[in-house]
């Protein structure tokens, strides 16, 4: 099998929108990825990218972000900082769990510590499933505990939130409650429009895991490789970091930075469904495996100056988000990515032109912003430790003090 590693940013760009390259990252992580958005291809993926999409419509996250998103990163912080510690991998993953379950459509009827503890264990099962071509372990292992995991969140997330919407949409088509008293989330969207997405609850299932792993694991992953991208910006200049202290639009260069430095995401992988030649004169034969090396796009020096150098304030061309390739591109492009990396108050386009925007902080920057109220940094006694059982650029554990 012929394998074409893209590692320019023009060469992925261009990958990412080729119709006939095919998701091919998750075949190995069958067990939670089978049928969901991420590996459909073609009219499956557009009909359920239609339905779906209408949750991430802009303004949305404008005003979660202005409703309650601080309250909650602001809350999940508080009995860290009063203790004096905290992990930052826990941490992220707390604060990122009820949103996401938020967005998926899984309730959480007491709202306890308890109950969003066992939903971060069940996310970190489901990403290790959806990631097992990076395993380090027994790969049956890890589908034995991802399939265990699946049906304990099954009996005690999914089917009583189903049972809930379902009542509700039989409610509204009876007319008794209006169109703005039904949740706006996946799950719904997809119950509202069963009979033309061709799904069953297995499906179901699998699409709700997946969305929990996919919108925690890399968010929390970015929270943590910002705050230590930062903390070592704080080392190196504190006089410049210091102003981002107080200047949210610094912070989120600085998380769109270390999201250009570190892609939760660090590879895309395709199948070509037909042969391709690129304008840089690549060629893709039909069948060959394509690996989009998006980490090394990122910092292609034809597109990024000093590209492994942390600098929130460099200059970017225009049409090139400052977060390079992080959140994908073309069809698969990430649906969350304003609710995870905002929207800057003005974005560059290809044509030069600025083009002002509303700004969304996103809630990488209210997770660190947070953090860094509260006083946070390294904890001089427990140094950083990376993920053994991966062989992706993550963290295990951060150990942090406050004050
Ligand atoms: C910093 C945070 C995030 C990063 C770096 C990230 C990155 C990515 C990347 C690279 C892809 C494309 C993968 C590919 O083409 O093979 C993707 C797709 C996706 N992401 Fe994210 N993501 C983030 C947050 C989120 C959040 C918060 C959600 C939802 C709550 C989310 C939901 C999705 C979904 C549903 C897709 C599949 C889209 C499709 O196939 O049409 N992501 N993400």
């Amino acid at each position: 099998m012929t394998t074409i590693t893209l590692d320019g940013y023009a060469d992925v760009r261009e990958a990412f929108r080729l119709r006939d390259l095919k998701q091919a990252l998750y075949d190995e992580g069958g067990v939670v990825m089978a049928g969901c958005l991420l590996v459909l291809h073609g009219d499956d993926h557009r009909v359920r990218r239609r339905v779906e999409n209408r949750l991430f419509r802009r303004g949305t996250f404008r005003h979660w972000e202005r409703a309650f998103l601080h309250d909650v990163v602001r809350d999940t912080l508080a009995p860290f900082a009063a203790e004096g510690h905290a992990d930052l991998v826990e941490l992220g993953y707390r604060t990122i769990m009820s949103l996401t379950a938020l967005v998926a459509g899984i309730d959480r009827p007491t709202g306890s510590a308890a109950e969003a503890d066992a939903l971060y264990r069940y996310a970190k099962v489901f990403s290790e499933g959806a990631t097992l071509v990076h395993t380090t372990r027994d790969p049956d292992a890890v589908r034995a505990e991802v399939r265990a995991a699946l049906e304990e969140f099954d009996a005690a997330f999914l089917r009583p939130s189903l049972a809930r919407r379902r009542d509700l949409l039989a409610r509204h088509a009876a007319g008794e409650l209006d169109e703005r008293d039904l949740p706006r989330d996946v799950l719904t969207g997809l119950l509202r429009h069963w009979d033309e997405l061709d799904i069953d609850e297995e499906i179901l299932l699998r699409e709700c895991a997946f969305y929990l792993q996919a919108g925690s694991h890399s968010t929390a992953d970015a929270f943590t490789h910002s705050a230590d991208e930062f903390f070592a910006w704080v080392r190196r200049d504190p006089a410049a970091a210091e102003k981002a202290l107080d200047d949210p639009a610094l912070l989120q260069r600085c998380v769109h930075e270390t999201l250009r430095l570190h892609p939760a995401s660090p590879v895309a992988h395709r199948r070509a469904l037909a042969p391709a030649v690129l304008r840089g004169g690549a060629e893709i034969p039909e069948g060959a495996l394509v690996v989009l090396d998006l980490a090394a796009a990122n910092r292609d020096p034809r597109v990024f100056e000093r590209p492994d150098e942390f600098d929130p304030l460099r200059e970017v061309p225009a049409g090139v988000p400052r977060w390079g390739h992080a959140f994908g591109g073309g069809m698969h492009a990430c649906i969350g990515t304003e609710l995870a990396g905002g929207v800057p108050e003005s974005v560059p386009e290809s044509d030069g032109a600025e083009q002002a925007h509303e700004q969304v902080l996103g809630t990488v920057t209210l997770m660190l912003s947070a953090l860094l109220a509260a006083g946070a940094r390294p904890d001089p006694q427990r140094p950083p430790q990376r993920d053994p059982h991966s062989s992706r650029d993550h963290f295990a554990s951060y150990p942090v003090v406050f004050g």
